[in-house]
């Protein structure tokens, strides 16, 4: 979608709006037409690069030599919804890692009880483990020790766990670690005729059950065409709810500027989309209306998203807050195993929130993949492939932003 990887699927589209005057839609038919090169040429020297500081974290993590900071370089390169990053180290007690969710870091509209925020801090700790392993040191995991946070609560400010440090050489290192800082979600378009490797498949569903999960890879138009109509109709909900739009917009950071400033959100950097906001014929703030011409333009975006080789999903038997951590502790495996393999993957989680207006397709996918019963879960859903056209890593906040020393 991005030049360098960077618009969320929950992300915004960036072209006028139906409420823009018409001489701005004009301009916009234009420049999607002849004028383009026009438009571009006027750009030259302009690039859709990443500033070096935003993605310098991905460079400098194996740089680190005391253990904790080693562990934390690598965790915060761990996948999390909206790139929020919503980690808080508290590193004051020797040996140990106190990991809380930052408060100012949840999404209380599309993800009303953090569910997805807690899957980010599983991945989190699964890669300061891989880490810690590379360093040959073991880890024990204590979840929530002050307890966890109600059901329908946001996890503002709770401890997520403790890592507790074991004795040089208690670990082997992990074969997965070399990957953490190759892993990048991939959100252009896929090869639809790429079958995945079969063993990919299987150590998928080794990793699931390893953490007492079950997944399941759904490839074919049969399996895949149900699941492409509920995540568009999800996605269609979640741009024309207007609450959970400009919870999208309020987080996205356009240009190179905003992106070095705060390498977090939804990083939107293409000349074309800067050009368009410069002159303010792109406004993220303006929320698509349903019937109009921009959610046309908005739903044209979620095109690519349809291109996979399958969609691989994650569930739970059920839906408590440990068990969401440990979704994300698998979910980043599966992504690590999916890089190793040359494979891509790129979670569609609109039809899996628990906002009201949600309800419907909710309910379709799971109905769809045979889950629910019992409470189970689905936690994840991503469209997993090849992409057609390689893109970098997404921004990172530096570790000092993160720790509490
Ligand atoms: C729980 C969870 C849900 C996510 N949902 C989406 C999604 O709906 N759409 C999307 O484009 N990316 C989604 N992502 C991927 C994040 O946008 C991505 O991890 C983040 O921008 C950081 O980029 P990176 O994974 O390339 O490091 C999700 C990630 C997680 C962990």
């Amino acid at each position: 979608m991005e030049s360098r990887n960077v618009m969320s699927a929950s992300a915004q589209p960036f072209e006028g709006r139906a409420s823009a005057a018409t001489s701005r839609r004009s301009f916009i038919r234009l420049v999607g037409g002849g004028a383009v090169l026009a438009a571009t040429g006027s750009l030259a020297g302009c690039s859709g690069e990443l500033p070096e500081t935003a993605i310098q974290p991905w460079r400098s993590a194996e740089r680190e030599t005391d253990t904790r900071r080693f562990m934390l370089a690598h965790a915060l390169l761990a996948p999390n919804p909206h790139n929020l990053q919503p980690w808080i180290a508290d590193l004051r007690e020797a040996g140990r890692i106190h990991l809380n969710c930052d408060s100012e870091r949840v999404l209380p509209e599309t993800d009303p009880f953090g569910r997805q925020i807690l899957i980010g801090c599983g991945a989190f700790i699964e890669l300061a483990l891989i880490a810690a392993a590379q360093r040959g040191v073991s880890v024990k995991v204590e979840l929530f020790p002050g307890g966890a946070p109600a059901d329908q609560a946001l996890p503002k400010g709770s401890r997520i766990a403790t890592l507790v440090l074991g004795e040089p050489g208690s670990a082997a290192a992990d074969p997965l670690f070399a990957q953490i800082v190759r892993r990048h979600t991939r959100k252009s378009a896929y090869a639809n005729d790429r079958a995945l490797p079969e063993s990919l498949l299987r150590n998928w569903g080794e990793t699931a059950t390893r953490f007492g999960l079950r997944t399941g890879a759904a490839t074919g138009a049969a399996a895949m065409d149900p699941i492409r109509k509920i995540t568009r109709e999800a996605y269609e909900i979640e741009a024309t709810t207007a609450r959970t739009w400009l919870e999208s917009a309020r987080v996205m950071r356009i240009g190179p500027g905003a992106i070095a400033t705060n390498p977090d959100g939804i990083s939107l950097n293409s000349p074309m989309v800067r050009a368009l906001h410069t002159v303010g014929l792109f406004d993220p703030m303006e929320v698509p209306a349903k019937g109009s011409s921009s959610l046309q333009r908005v739903m044209d975006r979620w095109v690519p998203f349809e291109t996979a080789s399958g969609f691989l999903w994650l569930a739970s038997p059920d839906n408590a807050r440990p068990t969401q951590v440990t979704s994300g502790r698998a979910y980043v495996r599966a992504h690590l195993l999916a890089t190793a393999a040359g494979a891509d993957m790129h979670p569609l989680s609109q039809a899996l929130q628990e906002f009201p207006e949600m309800r419907g397709p909710r309910a379709a996918i799971h109905r769809t993949l045979g889950l629910g019963a019992g409470g189970e879960t689905l936690q994840m859903l991503a469209r997993v492939g090849f992409a057609t056209e390689p893109t970098g890593p997404s921004p990172r906040r530096r570790l000092d932003a993160l720790v509490r020393t």
